[in-house]
């Protein structure tokens, strides 16, 4: 497949949020197309991976007993929100053969880190992260055109809106979650009005639907 081409707005990089979703709307609670969603994601060929604590405490058992084949050299930088502190496995996530780093944002508030702590780290905002500076920050790290959100939703949330996302791509896959522990895309804090024109949309086999949007300004 081709890669995406993408725009890059003056003074943060171009940040594409791609996930899967049941029809109605939930990033959890099925069993997503976890090769088609990859294969598609590789498109962007993202310089960042950003996520929140939670996606990462979500699958911090499984991570803890994969192979660890160690960084990916070329592999995109993986930033994680962790306004609590309560991400541990940073090892294990730096070795898990997809990312080349890890980065912790942390706030003035997050709670003591270990000493020694093997991950490097970035103070953002007073109670929480601050994601609109940490954008800036991420694009002064030098080289970061594109950041993929990999979020279950509340990430996603703060972050549309605080107008900080160009593009939103959704997997939509042919059921519906139900109400159990569903986990919106698009968070569940109240969001104003937000307008999104169709850059591509595309069927495959098994149901499933590929749309993105861009954010309108
Ligand atoms: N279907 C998919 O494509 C997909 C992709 C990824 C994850 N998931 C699933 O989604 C679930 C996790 O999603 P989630 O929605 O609970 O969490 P999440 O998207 O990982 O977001 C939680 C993070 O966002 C931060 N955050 C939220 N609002 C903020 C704000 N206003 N300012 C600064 N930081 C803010 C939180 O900060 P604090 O650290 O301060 O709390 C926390 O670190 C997991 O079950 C995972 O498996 C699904």
């Amino acid at each position: 497949m081709s890669p995406i081409t993408t725009g890059t707005p003056s003074g943060r990089p171009y940040v594409v949020v791609h996930v899967a979703v049941s029809l109605d709307g939930s990033t959890t609670g099925f069993q997503p197309n976890i090769g088609l969603f990859y294969e598609l994601a590789a498109r962007w060929d993202e310089d960042v991976t950003l996520t929140g604590a939670d996606t990462i405490l979500a699958q911090e058992e499984a991570l803890a007993n994969a192979p660890r084949p160690g960084p990916a050299e070329d592999g995109p930088l993986l930033i994680v929100v962790d306004g609590q502190g309560r991400v541990r496995g940073w090892d294990a996530l730096r070795e898990a053969g997809h990312w080349s780093d890890v980065l912790a944002l942390h706030a003035e508030k997050t709670p003591p880190r270990p000493p020694g702590r093997a991950v490097r780290e970035l103070v953002i905002g007073r109670e929480r992260v601050d994601l609109n500076a940490a954008l800036t920050s991420i694009n002064d790290l030098g080289g970061v055109n594109v950041v993929r959100v990999d979020s279950g939703g509340a990430l996603t949330g703060a972050l549309l809106q605080g107008s900080l996302i160009d593009e939103v791509s959704l997997l939509v896959h042919p059921l519906l979650a139900g109400s159990e522990e569903r986990k919106p895309w698009y968070g569940t804090q109240s969001l104003t009005t937000k307008r999104l024109e169709r850059i591509a949309s595309q069927t495959f086999d098994d149901g499933i639907v590929w749309l993105r949007y861009r954010l309108r300004k």
